[in-house]
């Protein structure tokens, strides 16, 4: 209910009024790493966890001891996804603030970069600024990833989204829609951020 009510109140935000479903989730965790990065525990960061549908699956593939960030800037849902218990650490804000989050951890870089954000709701400059955040705080061997909806991709919009993320990073791979999902959903898998 906190997901339908905060889509309800702010659609343009939350994107869809329901959270995704598993095969979604679980591609989306897919790229998480499993183990150690670099000899250490990996930092992951969930962008729009909302009540944590994907917060969920990746929280079942990191080794124990990772540090896990679900950012939400929705105060319900962000405190519904905190009573789940799952082992991240729910931060209510805005995911354009991930530097200072990240800074008053103690940390530089994630490893890994998870979204389900409205990407193609938001203006050029809000997709713009966002994305420069993701790529000056991603490690330049990590890696990112957005879901989108199918069926939006005909749109100008998304077909803008997916330039700019040509643009910034070097590798870029689409996968395969999920038509289990509600509303049919594909996902970007980024790396080598251009900075
Ligand atoms: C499509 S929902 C996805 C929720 C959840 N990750 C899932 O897959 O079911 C998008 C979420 O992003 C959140 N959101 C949108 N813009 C945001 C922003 N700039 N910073 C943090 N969260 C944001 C919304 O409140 C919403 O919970």
């Amino acid at each position: 209910m906190a997901f339908l009510a905060a889509a309800l109140r702010s659609p343009r935000e939350v994107g869809t009024p329901v959270p995704s479903g598993p095969s979604l989730a679980r591609r989306l965790a897919a790229v998480v790493p499993r183990g150690d990065v670099d000899g250490r525990r990996p930092v992951v960061v969930e962008l729009g966890a909302g009540t944590g549908a994907v917060t969920g699956e990746i929280a079942k593939r990191v080794p124990p001891g990772s540090t896990l960030i679900a950012i939400e800037r929705d105060a319900g849902m962000a405190q519904q996804l905190r009573a789940r218990g799952l082992g991240a650490d729910v931060v209510t804000a805005d995911a354009r603030t991930l530097h200072q989050i990240l800074a008053e951890r103690g940390l530089e870089r994630a490893d890994a970069i998870v979204s389900v954000l409205p990407w193609t709701l938001m203006t050029p400059g809000q997709q713009r600024e966002l994305l420069a955040v993701l790529r000056d705080t991603l490690h330049p061997a990590g890696v990112f990833t957005a879901a989108a909806y199918s069926a939006g991709y005909p749109m100008p919009t998304a077909r803008r989204f997916r330039g700019e993320l040509e643009r910034g990073f070097r590798e870029v791979v689409p996968t395969r829609s999920m038509w289990d999902n509600l509303p049919p959903a594909m996902t970007y898998i980024c790396r080598q951020p251009v900075t």
